[in-house]
This record gives structure tokens, C-alpha cells and sequence, in this order.
């Protein structure tokens, strides 16, 4: 009797929050319908999607069925995927004040302390304040005060190359690092260099692992974060922490470097040290150093691994479209000769180099969803409701893909973006996000790109490996590098080798 008691007052206040719920929805809604999505588990939802491997191609498939807007739902969370520019440029340009704050993730923004990064920070005045001094170093005027040392890096990367072709991924990813390094903390290559990029690649696999949907269940039902701290993702959410913050930790070490030659007079220029040098006066020393730390160490993660995946796809698409390859050597040829390496200066000679650039980004983008949104308030967008606190996702994969009946999105073709007749969208305003969390590095990674993929081409040939074909697979994560492949980099017969090493040798002693 108790017990039927129980159920029936159970089924009640059931019902009763349900129709609460309903009442709510239909109040804040007025009427217009979530948008569309794919039919879901009865307990998960269809949110496991997002875990899929490649689940940008799923997305972008949801088009053809559901629109431009496809609303996924489970565990209580709604995530709604953006597959148009159209919708990309109305929510997150237009209507910014409601889509610039970054969702809570649970793992990795609490537990690890990442929601004090400035990539994942809720919007406000404390992501302005770090914004502000990621832009003092990265703005279009500062960004040319780099150039040289991007050409430096350019030139040893050749000679790198020339030594130990195969370990191609390895030296890619060195002169991205080190560019980086150079940049906000003005450290030179030395050894010492080498293992803050070393420690900054596993600050990368623990950021990748801790935001990969699906993995920590705490993301989805909030209150385990109250879990005991010997349960297993409190101690890797604490392990996380210490590598990346901790006295020893990947930000910690080099900043304290900075402040020590500061102390000695022999920092040499960076972003770092010129922040220090002239603090505000509305936070305290310590509050300060924080924000330095957290900008530095943001701008050497998102800045290296994004510059390494694009460069790994370029020389992949090398190895795979030799046609294209000998057009732009042709053009580079043509325009530079061989009596020296490329500078920046020559990109607007180039229009075919800079087309490949543009094919490149576009045709394996580094971030097919792009960086998550939420939105503040409820809206209303396209005919459909988007409630507040749904995580937005600008699948920019799809307008990657979008069909076009000249030029096929599967086949790498940088003609498509010299073709007049075309109304093709420039990776250049998609692939960097958007509004005002737009990526703060876009100009200067522009330049190393275009620097790194010029002297490649002018110095080396690229073929596939002599024994097969190129897999191409891509790692599953925040930034879609190529898996490991092989091919063959050989010097270009024409090259002057002689030059190059000592153009080369210019860089190391400067
Ligand atoms: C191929 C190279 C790169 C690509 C494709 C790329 C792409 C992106 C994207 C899609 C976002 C998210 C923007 C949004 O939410 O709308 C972003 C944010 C960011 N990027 Fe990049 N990025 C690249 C290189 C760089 C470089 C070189 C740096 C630094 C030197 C950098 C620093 C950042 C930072 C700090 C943010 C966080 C901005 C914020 O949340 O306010 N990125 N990037």
C-alpha cells in the first residue's frame, strides 16, 4: 500500500515538472519550434554524436536532412551545430553581445582550471583584459616586426630538412614551437628551447584529452565534480593542473625565465617581457603575472599545434597532387628564382602559392567545428527557438565541402579560388572563427604558413613514399592533425643548396 502510495505521488510530481517544463518552454519559446535534429537514445540523446570520430563529415551530412540548423539534445544539454556561413556570420558577428562566451566544461574548465585560459574563458571583463594583451602581440602592425624571424625559421627548417627529410613532422613542428617561443618569450633555439616545446606538446595532449567530448561524464551530469579526490578524473583534473599551472608547470617555467633575465637586464624582446615591464594599475602584481602567464601560454598552444596540422596537410598534398606542386614552384620560380629563399614580401606575387594556401586550409581545416559558443539568452533565429545556454558549434567543415558544380570539395584544387566565376567562400573568413572571439594569431599565422609552405617549394620536391601510397587519416580532437604518413622530400635539382645553408647559417647566428 506504502509503496503504491510512493508511486503514485512519484508519477504526479512527475508530471507536474513536466508540465512545468512544457509551460516554460512554451513561454520562453512563443511558439517556435527547436530547431531539427537526428532522433536520439532515450537516455543519451543523440549528444554521443558528438564523440564520433569525424563527426564534422556527420554534421555536415545532418544539412541535407535537417538545414543549416541541427539541434542535438541528451543529458539535460543542447548543442546545436551551424552549417552556414549565412548563420555562422549572423549569430556570431551580428549578434555577438548573445554568442561570445565559451560553454562550461566541467573537466577541463573547473576541474583543470582551463576556464582561465583566454581560448576558454567565459566572456567578460577579465577575457577582455587578456584579449587585450594577446592583441599588443599580435595585431597587423606588430605582427610585421616578426617577419625576419619567420624567414629565419623558414630557411632552417630547409636545412633541417635536407639533413633528415623523413623526420619531416618533427622539424615542421620545431619551427612552429619555436617560432612561438621566440615570440612571447624571446627565447632563442637551444636547448633549452627544445624542451619547453617538448613539455608544450604535452600540455597539448592533455588540453586535446580533457576537452574531447564524451570522455568525462562529469561534463554532462555537473554535480560529480563533487566527487572524492581519489576518484579517477579528480586525480587526472589535478595532474592536468599541475602540468600546466603548477610551480614546474609548461606556463610557469618559461615566464619565470623571462622574469629572471628581466632581473639580470639580458631578457631579450617578447611579448612577455614587454608586458611586465609596464603593468596597470587596477590589478595587483601577482593578478598580473597570472594573466601574462595565461596569455603566453595560450598563444604558444593554440598558435603551435594549428601551424603544425596545416603544414602537415600542405605537404601531404603535395605528395598526392604533383601537378599542383610544379605550378607553384613554376610561379615561385618565375617570381623569386634561386638565388634566394622566399620573404613575406612576395606573397602578393604570388597569387598561385597563395591559392594553394587558401586550398589547403580548405580543404582539411585544422578546426572543422570550430571553437564552441554558448548563448546567453534565448533566441530565435531562421523561424526555430535557440534557448539559452545551448553550446553552439559552427561545423565550418560544411561550407569547407559545400557542392559546387565546377570544382568537386573532395579534389585539392587551388584554382577554384583564382576563378572569377565563382562565388567561392575565402577559408581565410571562415577557418579563424568568428566575431569577437575571432583568433587573435590569424594574421601572424597567415605569414608562417605562407613563409614555411614558399621555402618548402622552392628548396624540395615532394613525393609519395617509394613503397605505396599516403593513408590519409587524421587525428580525432580539438585540432585535426594528419596521422603520422610518409613521403619523399628531395632537393629540387635547381636548387642552390650551397645558398640555402648559408641563409641558414645567418639565422643561427643572429
Ligand atoms: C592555421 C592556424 C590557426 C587556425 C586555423 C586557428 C583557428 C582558431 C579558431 C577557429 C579559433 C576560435 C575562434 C572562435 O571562437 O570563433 C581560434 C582561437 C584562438 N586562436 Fe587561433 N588559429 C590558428 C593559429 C593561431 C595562432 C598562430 C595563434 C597565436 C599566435 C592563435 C591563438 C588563438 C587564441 C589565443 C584563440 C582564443 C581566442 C578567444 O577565445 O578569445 N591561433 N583559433
Amino acid at each position: 500500500m506504502l509503496f503504491t502510495d510512493a508511486l503514485v505521488l512519484l508519477s504526479l510530481l512527475i508530471m507536474v515538472f513536466c508540465i512545468a517544463r512544457y509551460r516554460q518552454h512554451t513561454n520562453a519559446s512563443k511558439g517556435f519550434p527547436l530547431p531539427p535534429g537526428p532522433p536520439g537514445n532515450i537516455i543519451s540523446g543523440n549528444i554521443r554524436a558528438l564523440a564520433q570520430d569525424e563527426a564534422h563529415r556527420t554534421f555536415a551530412r545532418y544539412r541535407k536532412e535537417y538545414g543549416d540548423l541541427v539541434m542535438l539534445q541528451g543529458l539535460g544539454s543542447k548543442i546545436l551545430v551551424l552549417n552556414s556561413l549565412e548563420a555562422m556570420n549572423e549569430l556570431f558577428d551580428k549578434r555577438a553581445n548573445n554568442y561570445s562566451t565559451r560553454p562550461n566544461f566541467v573537466f577541463a574548465g573547473e576541474l583543470m582550471g582551463l576556464n582561465q585560459t583566454v581560448t576558454m574563458m567565459p566572456y567578460g571583463q577579465e577575457w577582455r583584459a587578456l584579449r587585450k594583451l594577446a592583441h599588443t602581440a599580435l595585431s597587423p602592425a606588430q605582427v610585421k616586426k616578426y617577419h625576419g624571424m619567420e624567414e629565419d625559421v623558414a630557411a632552417l627548417l630547409c636545412t633541417h630538412l635536407l639533413e633528415s627529410p623523413e623526420r619531416f613532422s618533427d622539424h615542421v613542428r620545431t619551427s612552429a614551437g619555436s617560432l612561438m617561443i621566440a615570440i612571447t618569450y624571446g627565447i632563442p633555439a637551444s636547448p633549452m628551447q627544445t624542451s619547453y616545446i617538448i613539455d608544450g606538446e604535452r600540455a597539448a595532449d592533455f588540453f586535446t584529452r580533457a576537452i574531447d567530448p564524451g570522455r568525462y561524464l562529469c561534463d554532462f551530469l555537473p554535480f560529480l565534480k563533487y566527487a572524492p579526490s581519489w576518484v579517477s578524473f579528480q586525480r587526472q583534473a589535478r595532474e592536468g593542473r599541475e602540468l600546466l599551472f603548477g610551480v614546474r608547470g609548461v606556463r610557469r617555467r618559461p615566464l619565470e625565465q623571462v622574469k629572471h633575465e628581466m632581473e639580470a637586464g639580458t631578457a631579450p624582446p617578447s611579448l612577455v617581457h614587454t608586458a611586465l615591464l609596464s603593468p596597470p594599475n587596477d590589478v595587483s602584481i601577482s593578478q598580473f603575472e597570472w594573466r601574462v602567464m595565461m596569455v603566453a601560454g595560450d598563444i604558444f598552444g593554440a598558435g603551435s599545434d594549428t601551424t603544425h596540422a596545416t603544414l602537415l596537410a600542405f605537404i601531404m598534398a603535395m605528395a598526392l597532387h604533383r601537378d599542383k606542386q610544379l605550378k607553384a614552384q613554376a610561379e615561385i620560380d618565375a617570381i623569386i628564382g634561386n638565388s634566394r629563399l622566399p620573404i613575406i614580401q612576395d606573397r602578393v606575387d604570388l597569387p598561385y602559392v597563395n591559392a594553394l594556401l587558401k586550398e589547403t586550409m580548405r580543404w582539411q581545416p585544422v578546426t572543422p567545428t570550430g571553437l564552441p559558443r554558448c548563448s546567453v539568452d534565448d533566441d530565435f533565429y531562421g523561424g526555430y527557438y535557440i534557448p539559452k545556454n545551448t553550446t553552439v558549434l559552427p561545423n565550418v567543415w560544411a561550407i569547407a565541402y559545400e557542392p559546387n558544380e565546377k570544382y568537386n570539395p573532395e579534389s585539392f584544387l587551388p584554382e577554384r579560388f583564382l576563378d572569377e566565376t565563382q562565388n567561392i567562400p575565402d577559408p581565410i573568413t571562415w577557418a579563424f572563427g568568428f566575431g569577437r572571439r575571432i583568433c587573435p594569431g590569424r594574421y601572424l599565422a597567415e605569414d608562417i604558413i605562407f613563409i614555411l609552405m614558399a621555402s618548402i617549394l622552392a628548396v624540395f620536391d615532394i613525393f609519395p613514399p617509394d613503397d605505396g601510397g599516403i593513408t590519409q587519416e587524421f587525428k580525432r580532437g580539438l585540432v585535426r592533425a594528419p596521422n603520422p604518413f610518409q613521403c619523399r622530400i628531395v632537393p629540387r635539382p635547381s636548387a642552390d643548396l650551397k645558398f640555402v645553408q648559408a641563409r641558414a647559417e645567418q639565422s643561427r647566428t643572429q
